[in-house]
C-alpha cells in the first residue's frame, strides 16, 4: 500500500514537472499567435487602390467612376471586390473630434459614397494612419481610434488600410492592436490592413493583429529599381518576400504592395511576370491603375482567372523560390487539390530555358502529371520528371502540374 502510494506520487510529480517544463517552453517560446478571428480575407482580399496611380488626387466622382468600370470590364466578377480611397480624403477635424473628408472633393459625404458602391455590387474602403497625421499629413487616428472606427461602420466601411507615419515613439503591435479592437467594438465586419511598411517585422506579431500586413517598402512601377528601400521594384520586392511564406495563411497574409499592372512603367511582359508571381505568393491583388482606360491587354491580365484562381486558393499556402540559378528561378506554390501553381522566371536580359524538376516541387521523379499553361490557356500534356520552357527576359511562364 505504502509502496503503491509513494509510486503514485512519484508519477504525479513527474507529471506536475512534465507539465511545468512544457509550460516553461512554451513561456520562453512565447504564446503562440492566435489569428484574428474576424472571419474575413479567408483568401488574399482583391480589390481596387486609388494611390499607385492617383495619389492624393481622389474625389467621388473618381471613386464612383471607377466602381462604373471595375463592374463593366469584368474586374468585380473576376474578384476584385474592394474599392478603396488611400490617403487624402480627409481635411481636418471638427469640434468634437469627428474626422471631415474634403467637402470640395467628396461633397455628398463617405455615406453616400459607400452606398454606391455596395450598390454595384462591391466593398468599401478607406485610409487612416496609425500615428498623428497620415503619411500626406492629414488627421491620424491616434487618440481618435474608437471614434473613427464608429464612424466608418457608419459609412458603411469594409476595408481599413492602417499606415505608420507620424508614429513618434509609439509602439506598433500595441498601435495597431488598440484599432484591432476598436474595429471590433463597430461591430461591422472591417478587413483590417496593416501599412507599417515591415520595419517592426509584422509578420512575426501582427497575425492576432490584422488580416494582412505590408511586408515591403512602397512599390514603384519599375521591374528593378536596384534599391533597398524608397521605390521597390518587381525584383526587390520578390527578394524581401522571400522566406517569409510560413507566416501567411488564411486570414493573414504578407503584403507586397498593390499592383503596378497598367500604369506605364512596364512592359506587359514584365506587367504580367508581377502578377504571375504576386498569385503564386498569395498576395492580396489591390490593382492600381485606371481601370476606366485600360486597355484590352492589361485587362486580360489582371482578369486571368487560371492566375487568380492560384492566389485565392483555398488552402492559403505563400509560394516560395524553390530554384534560383543565376538570373533564372523557380517559384512554386502548393494547391489544394494536390497540384503544384509553378512559375518559371527569367531576371535576365536574354531569353533563356528554364527547367523545372518534379523534385523541385516535392513530387517524385517518375511521377506522371499533367501540365497546363495558364497564360496560354493549354494543356502541354502528360509530363514525366520535369518541365522546360523558353522564358523570355523579365518574363514567366506560369504552369500548373497535377499528379495524374
Ligand atoms: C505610404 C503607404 C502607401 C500610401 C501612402 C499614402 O507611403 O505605404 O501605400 O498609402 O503612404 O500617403
Amino acid at each position: 500500500m505504502q509502496r503503491q502510494f509513494n509510486n503514485r506520487r512519484t508519477l504525479m510529480d513527474h507529471a506536475r514537472c512534465v507539465l511545468g517544463v512544457a509550460a516553461l517552453m512554451v513561456f520562453a517560446a512565447g504564446a503562440p499567435l492566435r489569428a484574428l478571428d474576424n472571419g474575413l480575407a479567408r483568401t488574399p482580399p482583391m480589390g481596387w487602390n486609388s494611390w499607385n496611380k492617383f495619389a492624393c488626387d481622389v474625389s467621388e466622382s473618381l471613386i464612383k467612376e471607377m466602381a462604373d468600370a471595375i463592374v463593366r470590364t469584368g474586374m468585380r466578377d473576376a474578384g476584385y471586390h474592394y474599392v478603396v480611397i488611400d490617403d487624402c480624403w480627409q481635411v481636418s477635424r471638427d469640434a468634437n473630434g469627428n474626422i471631415v473628408p474634403d467637402p470640395q472633393r467628396f461633397p455628398s459625404g463617405m455615406k453616400a459614397l459607400g452606398d454606391y458602391v455596395h450598390a454595384k455590387g462591391l466593398k468599401f474602403g478607406i485610409y487612416s494612419d496609425a500615428g498623428t497625421g497620415t503619411c500626406q499629413n492629414r488627421p491620424g487616428s491616434r487618440g481618435y481610434e474608437f471614434q473613427d472606427a464608429r464612424q466608418y461602420a457608419a459609412w458603411g466601411v469594409d476595408y481599413l488600410k492602417y499606415d505608420w507615419c507620424n508614429h513618434s515613439t509609439q509602439d506598433s503591435a500595441a498601435s495597431y492592436s488598440i484599432m484591432r479592437d476598436a474595429l471590433a467594438k463597430s461591430g461591422r465586419p472591417i478587413v483590417f490592413s496593416l501599412c507599417e511598411w515591415g520595419s517592426t517585422k509584422p509578420w512575426l506579431w501582427a497575425k492576432e493583429v490584422g488580416n494582412l500586413w505590408r511586408s515591403t517598402d512602397d512599390i514603384t512601377d519599375k521591374w528593378d529599381t536596384g534599391k533597398k528601400s524608397d521605390g521597390l521594384g518587381v525584383v526587390q520586392i520578390l527578394d524581401i518576400l522571400d522566406g517569409l511564406e510560413s507566416y501567411a495563411g488564411p486570414g493573414h497574409w504578407n503584403d507586397p504592395d498593390m499592383l503596378e499592372v497598367g500604369n506605364g512603367g512596364m512592359t506587359a511582359t514584365e506587367y504580367r511576370a508581377h502578377f504571375s508571381l504576386w498569385c503564386l505568393m498569395a498576395a492580396p491583388l489591390m490593382a492600381g491603375n485606371d481601370i476606366r482606360s485600360m486597355n484590352d491587354e492589361i485587362r486580360d491580365i489582371l482578369t486571368n482567372r487560371e492566375v487568380i484562381a492560384v492566389d485565392q486558393d483555398p488552402l492559403g499556402i505563400q509560394g516560395r523560390r524553390v530554384k534560383r540559378d543565376g538570373d533564372l528561378e523557380v517559384w512554386a506554390k502548393q494547391m489544394s487539390d494536390g497540384s503544384r501553381a509553378v512559375a518559371l522566371l527569367n531576371r535576365g536580359a536574354q531569353g533563356k530555358t528554364i527547367q523545372v524538376s518534379w523534385t523541385d516541387i516535392g513530387y517524385p521523379a517518375q511521377l506522371g502529371a499533367g501540365v497546363r499553361d495558364l497564360w496560354e490557356h493549354k494543356d502541354l500534356g502528360h509530363l514525366k520528371g520535369s518541365y522546360s520552357a523558353s522564358v523570355p527576359s523579365h518574363g514567366v511562364v506560369m504552369v500548373t502540374i497535377k499528379p495524374e
